[in-house]
Parts: structure tokens; sequence; C-alpha cells
């Protein structure tokens, strides 16, 4: 985590958010969001995913994005891997981290990657020893996410103890960060501080972040109690672009404009200017003009006298 701030807010609309939109997101507006949200403040930004073309197509341009998002200065730049082919391609780009995939769901984690989740730790295997096999490579942060850790479409219910099997496995294997995510917008806060307190026993000093969907409206909830709990690294969409593939209609990740506000006017650096991040949103508006966009903080402005704790934070220096 950067020094000077409390909260690692990620954007993962670019990746989790544009993966299920048909209409091709233009290259040149990709490279403008990542460089605004970048000069906003972001610290990291999940680029594109490494899966096949038909998987989705709105990431054939990774070649030319990433050159674009390395070079903005103290940015982590990330992308999502599935397996030992998509972690290869990381490496040769040279992202900064790369963020497995599976999920606690077994029948999602076959929907999603076509495999069980054992044979997803094995591909998590064969990456963190790729990993660790040059200098070079070892310089990558290997995150691992834990999909539908907080319920699943397909087999509703998923036990907590799935979960902590799954987080000893990646531990086991060296990983960087565990992500808990609620890939499905099933979570309510009760659920959150149990496996989140569970896990942040579980992890030590292994940094649990969190990834939540706004699907039902309790995004920003779950965002709180897994706070509460003392989760620092929270994922989120400027926007809340997105939506899943599995829950028709629903919206897509906790909205990133409102969570910053929600740190920041709670005295909690994020080292982001949110009216900076607010005005990133047209970019997204001009190259997806039949998406609806979401947020409160977009819509209503900030209240008078508002005090984001990062701005406090410059002052004092
Ligand atoms: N990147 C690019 N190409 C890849 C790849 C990757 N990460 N993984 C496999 N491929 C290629 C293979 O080389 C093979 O190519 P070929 O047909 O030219 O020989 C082809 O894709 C099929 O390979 P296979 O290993 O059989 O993959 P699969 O069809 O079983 O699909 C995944 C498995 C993991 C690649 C696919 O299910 C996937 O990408 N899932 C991720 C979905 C996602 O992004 N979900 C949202 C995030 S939570
Ligand atoms: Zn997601």
């Amino acid at each position: 985590m950067k020094s000077g701030i409390d909260i690692e807010v990620r954007e993962v609309g670019m990746r989790d958010g544009l993966q299920i939109i048909p209409t091709f997101f233009a290259t040149e507006g990709k490279k403008a969001w990542i460089e605004a949200e970048a000069a906003a403040g972001v610290p990291e930004i999940e680029v594109c995913s490494f899966v096949p073309p038909k998987v989705s197509a709105q990431f054939v341009d990774h070649a030319e994005i990433i050159p674009v998002a390395l070079a903005q200065p103290g940015l982590e730049v990330s992308a999502l891997v599935p397996n030992l082919k998509g972690a290869e391609r990381g490496f040769q780009m040279g992202v900064h981290k790369m963020n497995f995939v599976l999920s606690a769901s077994e029948s999602h984690n076959m929907a999603n990657v076509r495999c069980t989740t054992d044979e997803s730790l094995e591909r998590l295997r064969q990456i963190m020893e790729l990993r660790d096999s040059s200098p070079e490579n070892k310089k990558v942060r290997i995150g691992s996410g834990i999909s539908t850790a907080l319920g699943c479409t397909i087999e509703g219910r998923v036990e907590p103890k799935q979960v902590y099997r799954i987080a000893e496995a990646m531990l086991a294997m060296g990983v960087d960060e565990i992500a808990v995510a609620d890939t499905v917008g099933y979570a309510n806060p009760n659920l959150v501080r149990e496996v989140f307190t569970e896990m942040m026993k579980i992890c030590g000093d292994v940094p649990v972040a969190s990834h939540f969907h706004d699907t039902r409206g309790l995004g920003l909830a779950n965002v709180l109690a897994a706070l509460e709990t003392g989760c620092r690294r929270f994922d989120a969409s400027l926007a809340g672009l997105g939506g899943c593939p599995f829950a028709p209609g629903a919206t897509g990740n906790v909205v990133m404009d409102d969570m910053v506000f929600l740190f920041e006017s709670m005295g909690l650096k994020t080292g982001v200017d949110l009216e900076k991040l607010v005005a990133v949103r047209q970019i997204i508006a001009d190259n997806l003009p039949e998406e609806s966009l979401h947020g409160g903080v977009a819509q209503a402005g900030l209240p008078k006298g508002y005090r984001p704790a990062s701005a406090m934070m410059q002052a004092a220096e």
C-alpha cells in the first residue's frame, strides 16, 4: 500500500465492468480513462483480463493499453488471470500485479473457468512457480481472488468453511493478497463481518481485500462492515460500471466515487481527489453512451463544507 493513505481503493471497472459490455470501449478512450483516473490519485487500476478473445473481446487491445498504464507515476497496474497461459502473457507485458480468480462455489468455477476449484488451485500453484522462477518475475505481485465467496447464483449459500479452506491453500502457495469477492451481490453486513473477521485471522500479515457488487443495494453497507473488521483494500468501479452475466439487470461493482466519499468524509485518507475523480466519468459517458452510470455524489454534488481527509493531510504537511 502507498505511504500516506489509510485505505487503498482499486479501480476494477475497466476489467469487471467492461468484460460484459458488448460495445467495444475505444482504445484511445481506455488510455484517457487510465491517465485521468491515475491523475485523480487512484493507486491501482485493473486494466484488463488475459483471457481468450472469444471469452471477452474488450481486451484485445491490451498491448496498447498496458504501456500507457505503466507510464503513469506511482500507479499499480494489475490484470486478471484465470490460468497459466494468461499469467505468461502478464509476465511478458510487465504488469505489476496479477489477480488470479477462482470461485468458492464449484458450479460457478466450472461455469467461469471450466474446471473444478481444486484444478484452479493447481493452476495457481503453476503461476506461483513461474513467478518464483526468475528475478524479473519475482517482482510481480500475485493477488488471489475468491469469487462467489459470499453467495452464488447457481448454488445459493456458500459455506464459509469452503472459503477458509481455499484461503489456506492460497496462503501456503505464498500469494501476496487474498480478495474476498461478492461476485453476484448476495452478501449482507453480518455475513461480511463473519467471513472477514475469520479471514483476517487466517491471513495474518497477508492483506485481505474486498470486492463487492452493489447488485441489491448493500454494496457500501458491506464495505463498511469489512472496514470494521480491519480490511483496508477495496475494489470498486467508477460510476458502478458493469453488471453480472449470471444476474440479469444487476448493477455493477460498488460505485468508486461514492466509496471514496464514504472514506474521505469519515476521515480516512484514500489519496484520491474526488472532484477530479467524478470528472473522469465523462470519459465513460462519451465512450459508452448507451450505458447507465450510477452514483449519488455525481448526481447530487458534494455537500457544503465537505472536507476530505486527504486534503487535510496535504494541508498539514
Ligand atoms: N489467454 C489467451 N488464450 C488462452 C488463455 C488465456 N488466458 N487460456 C487458454 N487460451 C487458449 C488456448 O491456447 C486454446 O487456444 P487454441 O484453441 O488456439 O488451442 C483455447 O484458448 C482453449 O484453451 P483451454 O485451455 O481449453 O481453455 P477453455 O476453453 O477451457 O477456457 C479459460 C478456460 C479459463 C481460458 C476460460 O474459461 C476463461 O477465460 N475464463 C475466464 C472468464 C472470465 O474472465 N470471467 C470473469 C472474471 S471473474
Ligand atoms: Zn466482480
